[in-house]
């Protein structure tokens, strides 16, 4: 399985912060926010990693990360996404890169306190379809909303103003190569983008999605409150690391 991070957008909602550089390169606690999800994908056996991004700083994302080193990879790979297309847009860029693999999507801005390492295991098992990561939240009008009917997701409501439960959609996305004819059948949503929730649509119409809840704790980093969260869990998670306590 090949892993896709996707770092583009404009980072509106944090402005003047990202006035001047990518959303994904802001700090978070000791680290620009985009190793995280490196490390994420790289902690669930993925060594094939594509960097998607945007903007008028994509260049940094070179110079901060060269062949992915740091994270004991032999190399990385980058593209370019033009304008403001949205997540599953961003995602279109990979299909040449992804060459009939499964991938594993990350969303650049989404950061987890343990590992999606027996997730992946599940999805490299699985014959087909995709496997989406959800988190219990007490927030869940911030994110897609996950319906489930038993063992099974029925629909996903993108920021639903009544959330059908408190089962976000995480930004951590699993795909067979259907994925991509999946996004060309995409129309523009009312925000004017390609959304992933209507991806995740079409795998559930297909009776094709399968899903595992996420252990530790799960956060974005796209508004200030999120962002200001995320430094603080980090940090959390190095003192106990330093004390020794799980
Ligand atoms: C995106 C997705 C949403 C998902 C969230 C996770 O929202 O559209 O379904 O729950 O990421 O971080 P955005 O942050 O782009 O508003």
């Amino acid at each position: 399985m090949k892993g896709v991070v996707l770092a583009g957008g404009t980072g509106s909602r944090l402005f003047p912060l990202t006035k001047i550089t990518n959303k994904h390169l802001l700090p978070i606690y000791d680290k620009p926010m985009i190793y995280y999800p490196i490390q994420t994908l790289v902690d669930a056996g993925i060594r094939d990693i594509l960097i998607v991004t945007g903007g008028r700083n994509a260049g940094d994302f070179l110079r901060l990360l060269g062949n992915g080193k740091g994270f004991g990879l032999a190399h990385l790979n980058y593209t370019y996404q033009e304008g403001e297309g949205g997540i599953a847009d961003a995602l279109s860029l990979a299909e040449h890169f992804a060459d009939n693999h499964k991938l594993c999507v990350i969303l650049g801005d989404n950061l987890i306190e343990g590992s999606i390492h027996s997730a992946a295991e599940e999805f490299r098992r699985q014959p087909q379809g995709a496997r989406i990561l959800l988190k219990e939240v007490p927030d869940a009008q911030r994110f897609g909303v996950a319906e489930i009917a038993g063992d099974r997701i029925v629909g996903i409501e993108e920021k639903p103003r009544q959330p059908k439960s408190d089962y976000a959609v995480t930004g951590i996305y699993m795909y067979d190569d259907t994925v991509f004819d999946k996004i060309r059948k995409l129309v523009p949503s009312g925000r004017g983008e390609l959304e992933i929730t209507d991806v995740n649509n079409a795998y559930i119409a297909e009776g094709s999605m399968s899903f595992s809840f996420l252990d530790g704790w799960w956060t974005d980093a796209g508004t200030f409150e999120s962002l200001l969260r995320a430094g603080n869990l980090v940090a959390a998670k190095h003192r106990r690391a330093e004390v020794g306590r799980p």
